[in-house]
């Protein structure tokens, strides 16, 4: 690759007005935007103008062809990713996707089949790479903390009506779900990144204050492969916003306590009695492994994790996070929707090729696309 990584960006709303300078300005890689699309000609026009971008485009198509990005960041609705990032990937463009980087599991897998080394197609869950989750990674794996036991996992956010009425929100066929999809992903994210392979979920959904044709909140029970279990809550209607993370391991309970991106002060770690010495590591940052020092910066974002994309582009590895963990994250959203809609526990394998919440995250629901 060429020491200057060209980066076009697909879909030039909210999350791209906000995010897309931290691509050329992420660390020691160069890069610039040279091109953006859209089809709203007015938000192509802003971003344009903000982001100082040469070329926009209200096709996709034409962008690949005329403007041969290395990267596509693709800000579009959910509906779109699986469309627009293969058409990427068949030009050789590697894609970063805004989750959730497909509908269903079966289009993620659709996608797969056209990743190549590269082009690589990587999903932003941005809060995996902020300092305090890199460090609790590598406790983890130096065996200090012990077996993890239990986990809770609250995603309670508050979107008010407005939020679901955009067209594309709380939609089956436009978003995959509701804030089990749309907004617990990241923190789900989070916990998998930490516990790895989840083994059975239990769920419920329910709509309880928006109308919206998905749920407006879920709970779930998951078990991991490790044994460790976890509470889970995805809410879009909690006035007191949170996002909260707990582990309590066998030598100490960590907790995270954010809303959209964490620093290091808002983790805790409280030893179990006569075990001061994990205090004193987490304190030190001392690890077995090695991504603590990589992780220069305590905040979460898309900064972090786009400093990390670019590196791996230009070093031909495969960039973070790649499809394989996330298709992790999704399958447990699928569960979970599976779950509920069918009212028993769900595996992994029932939401396996041939399952109804494999081809879509409405699954079985009577009337659902
Ligand atoms: N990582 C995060 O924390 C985070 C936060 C919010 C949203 N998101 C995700 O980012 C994505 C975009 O969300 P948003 O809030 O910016 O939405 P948005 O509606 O503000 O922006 C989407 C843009 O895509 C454009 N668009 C629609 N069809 C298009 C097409 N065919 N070609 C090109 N452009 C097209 C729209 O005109 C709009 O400007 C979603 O997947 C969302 O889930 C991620």
């Amino acid at each position: 690759m060429d020491e200057m990584i060209r980066i076009a960006v697909v879909g030039t709303g909210d999350v791209a007005m906000d995010h897309a300078a931290a691509l050329t300005s992420s660390g020691p890689v160069a890069a610039k935007i040279v091109a953006a699309a859209d089809t709203d000609r007015t938000r192509l026009d802003a971003f344009l103008a903000k982001h100082g971008a040469p070329a926009g485009y209200d096709d996709i198509d034409e962008l690949l062809a005329r403007s041969r990005p290395d990267l596509v960041y693709l800000c579009t609705p959910p509906g779109l990713h699986r469309d627009q990032a293969l058409a990427c990937l068949r030009s050789g463009a590697s894609v970063l996707v805004e989750k959730p980087p497909a509908l269903s599991l079966r289009e993620l897998d659709e996608i797969a089949a056209a990743v190549g080394e590269p082009p690589w197609f990587a999903t932003v869950f941005q809060h995996r790479f902020g300092r305090g989750q890199a460090r609790l990674k590598a406790l983890v794996d130096s065996g200090l903390l012990g077996r993890p036991l239990l986990a809770v996992c609250h995603t309670t956010w508050f979107r008010d009506q407005a939020y679901f009425d955009v067209p594309w929100r709380g939609r089956w066929d436009t978003e995959g779900g509701g804030p089990t999809m749309g907004l617990g992903i990241h923190q789900m994210d989070m916990m998998l990144d930490l516990l790895g392979d989840w083994t059975e979920v239990r769920a419920v959904t329910r709509t309880q204050a928006r109308r919206t044709e998905t749920e407006d909140v879920s709970l779930a029970h998951v078990t991991f492969a490790n044994g460790a279990v976890a509470s889970v809550v995805n809410s879009a209607l909690s006035p007191r916003q949170e996002s909260y993370l707990r582990y309590d391991f066998e030598h100490a309970t960590v907790e995270v306590t954010h809303l959209y991106g964490y620093r290091d002060e808002d983790w805790r770690v409280t030893p179990a009695p006569g075990r001061d010495d994990v205090l004193a590591a987490w304190q030190a940052g001392l690890s077995g492994a090695g991504d603590v020092a990589a992780a220069q910066n305590s905040r979460s974002g898309h900064w972090a994790q786009f400093a990390k994309v670019l590196s791996s582009l230009r070093d031909g590895t495969p960039p973070p996070v790649p499809l394989e963990e996330s298709r992790r994250t999704l399958a447990l959203v699928a569960g979970i929707y599976a779950s509920a809609a069918t009212d028993r526990p769900v595996k992994p394998s029932d939401v396996s090729p041939g399952a109804p919440f494999y081809d879509s995250m409405a699954g079985s629901r009577a009337g659902s696309g």
